[in-house]
Formats: structure tokens, sequence, C-alpha cells
């Protein structure tokens, strides 16, 4: 039960899982909808998300808002970072960044919820880490790469899926350098992969 402990607590409310839920539930107020729509305008997606869509700007609003998983919510933000890092680019804007609390009220607008997402593989989370390339600059357990940090020490950002997906979205510039540098194609996510990788690395990281 230790590893599943956010995907429990949501289900069975706060009870089981005692510290790391009551410190997130410290740091973070509940994720509201209508702060998440502001954030949304904040962020620059209003720009290329509208309702009804614009054609090849971006899918339509009403696309993005649909009831989902938050961490797979998380591999499609990660998907949609490079092309939208280079318009970014192209208009002399910077990288927005989202704080935790931000993208858990963005999730909220979206309707990601962390029920939505299916219980995670674990031996197929191990096929990711590899399949994607993380290892090319990371470690796990001392082994791979040495550019970003040993993805098996313990983190604190492996959840909630909120906390997760504002890391990796300040992940992405930095590992688009080092990709960039290194010849080496930005990795994409599909269906449950990143359910399956997070899941993996919470149990693997020795994580609650
Ligand atoms: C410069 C235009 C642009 C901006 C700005 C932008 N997006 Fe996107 N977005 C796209 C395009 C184009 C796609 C589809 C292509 C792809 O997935 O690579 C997409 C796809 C997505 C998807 C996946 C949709 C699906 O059905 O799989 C999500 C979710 C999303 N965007 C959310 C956001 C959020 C949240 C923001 C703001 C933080 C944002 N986008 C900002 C252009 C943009
Ligand atoms: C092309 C190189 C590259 C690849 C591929 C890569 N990363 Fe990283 N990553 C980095 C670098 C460099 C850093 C540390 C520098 C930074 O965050 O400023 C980093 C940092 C991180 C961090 C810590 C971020 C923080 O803010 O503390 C995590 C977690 C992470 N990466 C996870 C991943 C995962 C998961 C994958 C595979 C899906 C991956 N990385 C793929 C280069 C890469």
């Amino acid at each position: 039960m230790k590893s599943w402990c956010p995907w429990a607590s949501l289900l069975l409310g706060a009870v089981l899982c005692g510290a790391v839920l009551v410190r997130g539930a410290i740091a973070q107020a509940p994720a509201d909808a209508e702060r998440g729509r502001a954030v949304f305008t904040e962020k620059h997606c209003a720009r290329c998300h509208v309702p009804g869509g614009l054609p090849g700007v971006g899918p339509a609003l009403e696309k993005l808002r649909t009831p989902q998983g938050a961490y797979e919510l998380t591999g499609r933000l990660w998907n949609h970072a490079p092309a939208m890092f280079t318009v970014l680019k192209q208009e002399g804007i910077d990288w927005p960044a989202i704080s935790a609390a931000e993208m858990a009220d963005l999730m909220a607008y979206l309707q990601a919820d962390p029920k939505g997402d299916p219980a995670p593989d674990l031996s197929k989370g191990r096929m990711t880490l590899i399949s994607k390339g993380c290892l090319k600059c990371h470690s796990f357990r001392r082994e791979g790469g040495r550019l970003g940090p040993d993805l098996a020490e313990r983190r604190a950002d492996y959840a909630p899926a909120s906390t997760w997906a504002a890391t990796m979205w300040g992940h992405t510039p930095r590992m688009a350098a080092a990709a960039i540098q290194q010849g080496m194609m930005f990795p994409r996510f599909t269906g449950d992969e990143m359910v399956n990788l997070l899941g993996f690395l919470r149990t693997g990281a020795g994580a609650p």
C-alpha cells in the first residue's frame, strides 16, 4: 500500500498517508478551477487554445478540458513543450514558469484528476525510463548519465501529480538545450507511459 499512497488517499480521504500528504495539503490550497482559468491565460496557453480551435495553432479548448488522469495530462504537457518552446522563442517570450500550486489549479481547470489515472505497471515503467532516454542524462541508482540528478534519489517532487508536472514543465527548456547538444530527439509520452514511469521511479527511489 505504501507506494500507492496518493491514489489510496484520494480515494479514502487523507487518513492513510500521514506526513507526506499532510505536508502537501499545507503547502497547497485546494486546487481551484476558476484560478486555473486565470493561470491558463497568464501562461500564454489561451493564445493557441481557444474555444472551437484555430486551424494549425492548437487543439480546441474543449478538447483540452476533458476528464483525464493527472499524470496522463503531465505526459500531454510534456509532449507539446517543444512546439510551444519554439513558438515562444520566435516571439521573444520567456518560457512561463508554473508553480506546483498554479499547476494544481490548471489541472482542475482542465479536469485532470489523479483518480483518472490507471494503477501503474512498474515493469513497463522501468522500460519507459530506458526507452525515453532519461538515462542518457540521468543515472538511476548510479547507472547512466551524469548531466542531471540520480532519479533514484528520494525526491519530493514525484507526487502529487501537479508537483511532478510543474517540475517537468521547468525541466523542459533545460533538457531541450542538453538534448539539442547531444543530437537527441525529444521523447514523446503516450497513453499511460507517464503513469508507469512515475510508479516505477517512486518505488525505485523508495519514496512513499
Ligand atoms: C504556441 C502555441 C501553443 C501554446 C502557447 C500552448 N499550446 Fe498546447 N498545444 C499546441 C499544439 C500545436 C498542440 C498539439 C500538438 C502537439 O501535441 O505537439 C498542443 C497540445 C496541447 C495539449 C494536448 C492535447 C491533446 O489532445 O493531447 C495540451 C493538454 C495542451 N496543449 C495544453 C497547453 C497548456 C496548459 C498551455 C499553457 C501552459 C499550452 N498548451 C500552450 C500549441 C500551444
Ligand atoms: C538531454 C538530457 C536530459 C534528458 C534526456 C532528461 N533530462 Fe532530466 N535533467 C537534465 C538536466 C541537465 C537536469 C538538471 C539541470 C536542471 O534541472 O537545471 C535535469 C533535471 C531533472 C530533474 C530534477 C529537476 C528539478 O527541478 O529538480 C528530474 C526529476 C528529471 N530531470 C527527470 C527526467 C526524466 C524523468 C527524464 C526522462 C523522461 C529526463 N529527466 C530526461 C537533463 C535531461
